[in-house]
């Protein structure tokens, strides 16, 4: 599944919650779009779901669930390669290695850390703290060229590009300067009751969101529910966040651009509006649905794509942490 012609790809979720509009339009979306061109590996990243508690049964649940959902998405295993983070334990290990050459300003720098701190109180643990060593080493790994993200990442990712030059620079070269690939128009998809706050799929109010897996009749009046701003222009306006994001999410869903939505809705209401929208969501979510449905029951074939995937991840993260380890000075063990 290496192709050493082209350029490789890496991209992962958190298995937490559940998968939203918002990771599929900032990030599955473009993985799909991407994986023909690319040598791809996307992961799903139970390692970092650990950083806030999680229920031992459903986090494997959970996991399984997103790789269907990949897949169910267009993620092809014949073409891509779809990992679990802990199948390929040089992740924790080259993490390691990168953790000793980050400061803790770097770190205290992270405003996703600062957010979660907030959010999880309760459990600042040291692995929320490090987490973005962890997300390096996932990257970093695979040599990868290119990381397609929504604008959240943003942070993370430049600092995993920074991680690579220090290392470079200090040993020899040895990890590729990974891009991000942060779409113009997707990035940042808000929530739905609150849309100064992006849409997030570890909301405890599901109303904020539309999951992959909401039925359309849910989906529907999800978006009925959607705050909207006073006024009742369909346009898109920075001073009104809430309509702006649904034409956004339209733009998207169908396709069309945002100056024709504006015509195609001019005079007309919110609530129609809304329910052209809410069909084009159930519409786009019922053939994922289906597909959902029908390879998450076959759990052969799902083993066998983890199998597959788990082999090949390990040999391409094998021949990179084999380099380092001589890099940073370490002696080859005995055998
Ligand atoms: P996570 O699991 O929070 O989100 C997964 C992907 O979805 C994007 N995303 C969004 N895009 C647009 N609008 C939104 N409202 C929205 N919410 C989420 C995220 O930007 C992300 O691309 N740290 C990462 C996971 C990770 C990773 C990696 C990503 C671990 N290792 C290596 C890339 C490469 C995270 O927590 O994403």
């Amino acid at each position: 599944m290496a192709d050493a012609a082209k350029p490789i790809l890496l991209s992962g979720i958190q298995p937490s919650g559940q998968l939203c509009l918002g990771n599929y339009l900032g990030a599955i979306k473009n993985w799909v779009g991407l994986q023909d061109s690319h040598d791809s590996i996307f992961l799903v990243v139970d390692m970092h779901a650990l950083t806030v508690k999680q229920n031992p049964a459903e986090l494997r649940k959970r996991c399984l669930s997103f790789v269907a959902q990949y897949i169910a998405c267009g993620i092809d295993p014949k073409k891509s390669t779809i990992v679990i983070q802990s199948h390929v334990p040089q992740h924790s290990e080259l993490m390691w290695i990168l953790s000793s050459i980050t400061s803790m300003g770097e770190l205290n720098r992270m405003t996703q850390f600062k957010d979660k701190s907030k959010k999880h109180a309760a459990n600042i643990n040291a692995g929320l703290f490090t987490y973005p060593i962890l997300m390096a080493a996932d990257i970093l790994l695979y040599q990868a060229d290119l990381v397609p993200v929504g604008a959240d990442q943003k942070q993370h990712l430049e600092l995993s590009r920074d991680l690579a030059h220090r290392f470079n620079t200090q040993y020899s070269d040895t990890f590729t300067i990974p891009e991000p690939y942060i779409p113009k128009s997707g990035a940042r998809v808000m929530s739905l009751q609150d849309p100064e706050k992006k849409m997030s799929k570890s909301d405890e109010n599901l109303n904020n969101l539309i999951t992959l897996l909401d039925s359309p009749d849910v989906a529907r009046k999800k978006v009925k529910r959607a705050v909207t701003d006073s006024g009742s222009e369909i346009k898109l306006d920075d001073s009104r966040p809430g309509i702006s994001n649904l034409l956004q999410i339209y733009s998207l869903i169908s396709g069309n651009s945002i100056a024709s939505i504006e015509t195609e809705f001019e005079g007309k209401m919110y609530s129609d509006f809304k329910e052209v929208l809410g069909n084009s969501i159930a519409e786009f979510l019922t053939p994922i649905q289906h597909e959902y449905n029908r390879v998450i029951q076959d759990k052969s074939y799902l083993e066998s794509v983890l199998n597959q995937g788990a082999e090949n991840a390990y040999y391409r993260a094998r021949k990179t942490l084999t380099k380092v380890y001589r890099k940073v000075g370490f002696i080859s063990p005995a055998r």
